[in-house]
């Protein structure tokens, strides 16, 4: 087991642009209140400061949703915990701060949590008895990462892209061929539509354990520019598929080959580009044993940061109310973490 079941925990989650408040207890969330700010689409981007006025406006509120429909109060809960980093600065202080006040008001233990390690921990909510050495890919807006867990829970960063993440290959592709933001997913569903050898489009050759994603968002850029916009209107479907299989291809040949340079044979992929259908056809293709999470988890929420912050507690670290966030990952010395 890889985390205490027996905890009720407190989480929230406020790293970007959702703003997330759960309660889990025995590893089964009770409460799971995501508010994803939409606010930034007119703006094809998200705007820090527009996510912090949101999270702030919404962070209450989420936490007293979570309460109702949890039926449990501040005062029953074990721990308290909130993503520390790495995020919008900004928006990262509103559930910190908040969950802090809470701690400090409710003398309870508080865990700051890192906000990629929460995401491994998201494959926890769907399989509780997974057992580690695992190795993660973790596909983001953000980031995309391997991760190596472990038999003892220990968490090893092991690599990741040189450039753009894979998330965000899926997003500018998305612009450069005119959907609205945030445009991954549906770039995705077209694609679902089309034929994925089509085009051609580059797969970058990069050292083990790294990506490169930017040479491919360029070639898309030309492949749109030579030709007349009836073309690509016309052809889409084929455009959109034929993108996604490379940035899907170029994730499967770097995790195959890391989980054989590694000899790990168990697989998790994690964060939003988890959620892609192709990508979980393939890799379901590949691997005898790889493990997606739930959709709805795929994302950003406080349940992963519950599980995370448990499994750090169960260790006996809590984080000092003194602690401040941190926004660059990996990060070494800048916030203390207590044994109690
Ligand atoms: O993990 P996440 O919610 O936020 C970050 O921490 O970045 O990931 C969001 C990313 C976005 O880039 C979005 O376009 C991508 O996940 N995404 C997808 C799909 N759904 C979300 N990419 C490909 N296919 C999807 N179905
Ligand atoms: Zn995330």
């Amino acid at each position: 087991m890889v985390y205490n079941k027996k905890m009720k925990v407190l989480a929230f989650e406020t790293s970007c642009d959702e703003t997330s408040c759960a309660i889990v207890q025995d590893g089964k969330v009770l409460a799971n209140v995501t508010t994803t700010h939409i606010l930034h689409r007119d703006y094809g981007g998200v705007i820090p400061e527009i996510a912090s006025r949101a999270h702030t406006a919404l962070i209450l509120p989420s936490l007293k949703t979570a309460i109702e429909i949890s039926k449990i109060n501040v005062e029953d809960v074990d721990l308290i915990s909130a993503t520390q980093g790495p995020g919008l600065i900004g928006a990262l202080l509103v559930g910190f701060t908040f969950a802090k006040s809470l701690a400090y008001f409710y003398k309870k233990p508080f865990v700051g949590v890192d906000h990629l390690e929460a995401h491994l921990y998201s494959i926890f909510l769907d399989f509780p008895d997974l057992k580690p050495p695992i190795l993660f890919l973790l596909a983001s807006g953000g980031h995309t990462e391997f991760f190596l867990m472990e038999e003892n829970e220990e968490i090893k960063y092991i690599g990741g892209t040189l450039d753009d993440a894979a998330g965000e290959a899926f997003d500018k592709g998305a612009k450069i061929l005119g959907f609205p933001y945030p445009g991954g997913s549906k770039l995705a569903e077209e694609g679902s539509k089309g034929d994925p050898f089509r085009f051609n489009f580059p797969r970058a050759k990069t050292p083990p354990f790294t990506f490169s994603f930017s040479g491919l968002k360029t070639s898309l850029l030309y492949f749109v520019k030579k030709r007349p916009k009836k073309f690509i209107n016309e052809n889409l479907p084929d455009i959109c598929a034929s993108y996604q299989e490379a940035i899907v291809d170029m994730l499967l040949e770097k995790t195959v080959e890391a989980a054989s340079i590694l000899k790990i044979k168990r697989i998790a992929v994690v964060g939003g580009v988890s959620a892609n259908e192709r990508l979980r056809e393939k890799f379901k293709e590949k691997f005898d044993e790889v493990y997606f999470p739930s959709k709805i988890y795929t994302t950003d929420n406080a349940c992963m940061v519950a599980l995370r912050a448990i499994s750090l507690f169960k260790r006996g670290i809590t984080t000092s109310l003194y602690s401040s966030c941190y926004t660059v990952y990996p990060l070494k010395g800048e916030f203390e973490n207590e044994k109690t």
